[in-house]
């Protein structure tokens, strides 16, 4: 049997264990979620307890990067099943601050990210969102001083903001990222999946396939023009509305126009009902 996993929803509980952590001579690791956690966030933990003795998981459903028409009132919340599924993969520190203890009274500082926040992909259709990000994950980041910080390719733009804003911060922690974690039909593992009715978790799978399809026929050398159109009915065709679905330069996301400006990697986000999913391969 796994125990229970420390909590800290105060400032001063969290300084305090991760001081006991480092007095005794530990590496800290942190694994930043927002919990309803599935397999894809528990493979994020058992990556990050690879790297440091010591693994945080961050609990907390940052308000600042919904816009008002987005989920954050209905977005999972079930912090005891996420604490029981985190006793299992050996947990040190759940860290789950408040709003209040996040963003207190008068709170007037944030982060503004650029470069591959502007990449013209998550960025066009949710212009709040790395705004949003970049502030919470610095103050993390800060709050938690870890060795190493780990995130998941699944939000492929996100990863490369991250690493973009340790960077330029100069902040003392390696960031790690993780592959995707899919189920066995290759539906990307997502909190939002849980919106999805039966009928819409049928046709989700397309996503995946048309990736993969895709990514298959740009190595056989056909143009990527050509290649994106068809991806993109196969996506509409399926029941999808589809917000983007693009082939950018894996490092720094910029455009290209043909396999020479790779590595490539494919990005997909596009609607059913009214869930947004996003998926993303390498070519
Ligand atoms: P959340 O959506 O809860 O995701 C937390 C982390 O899990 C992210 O790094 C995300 O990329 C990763 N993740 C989610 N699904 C995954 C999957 N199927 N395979 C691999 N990794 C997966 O992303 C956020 O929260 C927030 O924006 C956050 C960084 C916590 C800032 O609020």
């Amino acid at each position: 049997m796994s125990s229970k996993v420390p909590v800290a929803r105060s400032i001063p509980v969290l300084r305090r264990t991760i001081a006991g952590f480092r007095a005794a001579g530990k590496t800290v690791a942190l694994v930043p979620t927002m919990g309803a956690l599935h397999d894809g966030h528990l493979a994020l933990v058992r990556l990050a307890r690879r790297h440091a003795d010591r693994v945080i998981v961050s609990i907390f459903v940052n308000p600042t990067q919904f816009a008002p028409h987005e989920d954050l009132t209905s977005y999972p919340r079930r912090f005891n099943q996420d604490a029981a599924a985190l006793s299992g993969v050996d947990t040190d520190l759940i860290w789950a601050p408040t709003v209040d203890v996040m963003y207190p009274e008068g709170f007037a500082t944030r982060i503004v990210p650029e470069g591959a926040a502007f990449a013209g992909l998550e960025d066009k259709f949710r212009p709040h969102f790395f705004g949003g990000v970049a502030t919470v994950v610095t103050k993390l980041l800060t709050q938690c001083m870890p060795d190493a910080a780990v995130f998941g390719e699944k939000d492929y733009q996100q990863l490369q903001v991250v690493r973009q804003l340790s960077r330029d911060l100069s902040l003392p922690v390696k960031i790690i990222g993780a592959p995707i974690v899919r189920e066995k039909d290759g539906l990307a593992m997502s909190s939002r999946n849980v919106y999805l009715t039966p009928q819409q978790r049928a046709v989700a799978l397309t996503l995946h396939r048309t990736l993969k399809d895709c990514a298959a026929q740009i190595r056989k050398g056909r143009p990527l023009r050509a290649v994106l159109a068809g991806g993109s009915d196969a996506i509409t065709n399926a029941g999808f509305a589809l917000d983007y679905l693009e082939a950018r330069n894996a490092g720094n996301l910029a455009p290209v126009s043909s396999r020479k400006d790779g590595p490539l990697r494919l990005l997909v986000a596009a609607k059913i009902g009214k869930t947004r999913l996003i998926d993303n391969v390498a070519v």
